[in-house]
């Protein structure tokens, strides 16, 4: 049986990564896909996504549109690591999908409610969309078997030295989700990091002859300028596309439930804290500590494991 998912992106090279595993695997149903402001502006992030899924020969999927901009701060999308097109400048053909004439929330709303057994919500992006389904129909909470969500770090950060980008980039959103009451996966930086495909095999990739082959080729080719001097560098990251992976391999990664909360303020804004310790702190003995949401945290994975998945899945693994 497979597992009916609703993913929320922000489309985004790894984000598309994610969206063409997705639709791939057969034990994942994608209900439909919404989509936020995050790595690039919205109206990019409909354009992008709805090209992906022509790449992958996807079925007629509702694509919605959704929050331009998080609910306090404006967008600061991530052009130095995605490209100004959102796709490391990887060309995609124009379409004639269409997004939703409704809004993401009520996507949301109507996907999660409709459906007979519950759904599992793949967060991929900055939680805007999400945060503003669970205030406006909070009812929607009893019909979600999860929420997946890459986001977070329990050690660095990459938006700041402490805080992952979706998380920092509307940090009220993914407090209110943590607040929610909904079992939480969160697939952070300490996994996200490590998940890489090697450059030769990316390369033989992109310059291969197999289609979907060479726009994952291109993708995971896709150079970022990360360290000071501007040097690009090839990172081979499948990224977003491991929190999907997570869902249909959990046994691939080493989780511990632990308490999770998502800073606001000072420099820590976006930095989501996790407890690691394992014993009472003078916090607990002098009833200080607040409440803290317990998240399910992948805190390793087995890299080669889901990379193998990953390609597996897209009929490209010795290509
Ligand atoms: C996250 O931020 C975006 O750049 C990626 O798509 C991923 O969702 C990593 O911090
Ligand atoms: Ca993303």
């Amino acid at each position: 049986m497979s597992v009916p998912v609703i993913l929320d992106v922000d489309t985004g090279v790894d984000d598309a990564l994610a969206i063409l595993f997705a639709v791939r695997h057969p034990g994942i149903e994608v209900l439909g896909i919404t989509c936020v402001a995050g790595n690039a502006s919205l109206a990019q992030v409909v354009d992008n996504t709805l090209r992906v899924l022509d790449a992958v020969g996807a079925p007629d999927l509702p694509v919605a549109a959704g929050a331009v901009r998080p609910l306090l701060e404006p967008p600061r999308s991530a052009g130095h690591v995605h490209g100004l097109d959102g796709l490391g400048g990887v060309p995609l053909p124009p379409t004639q999908r269409r997004p939703e004439p409704v809004g993401a929330v009520e996507l949301l709303r109507r996907l999660i409610l409709e459906h007979p057994t519950p759904v599992t919500l793949v967060a991929l992006a900055p939680q805007t969309n999400l945060a503003l389904l669970l205030r406006t129909y909070p009812e929607v909470a009893g019909n979600l078997e999860r929420i997946v969500f890459m986001g977070g770090s329990a050690s660095v950060g990459n938006a700041t030295a402490v805080a992952e980008f979706n998380v920092w980039h509307d940090p009220e959103a993914a407090a209110i989700v943590l607040d929610a009451n909904v079992p939480a996966y969160m697939y952070g930086l300490d996994v996200f990091n490590r998940v890489a495909v090697e450059q030769e095999v990316a390369a033989a990739l992109e310059h291969g002859d197999d289609p979907l082959g060479r726009v994952v080729g291109a993708l995971l080719g896709h150079r970022i300028a990360l360290s000071a001097d501007e040097q690009e560098e090839y990172t081979g990251l499948i990224g977003d596309a491991g929190a999907v992976c997570s869902i249909v391999d959990p046994l691939a990664l080493r989780t511990e439930v632990r308490p999770v909360r998502v800073e606001l303020a000072g420099y820590g804004r976006g930095q989501t804290l996790v407890d690691l310790r394992g014993r009472r702190g003078e916090d607990m003995v002098h009833g200080l500590a607040d409440e803290w949401a317990n998240v399910e945290i992948a805190l390793e994975v087995d890299a080669t494991r889901l990379t193998r998945l990953f390609l597996e899945t897209l009929g490209l693994a010795g290509r």
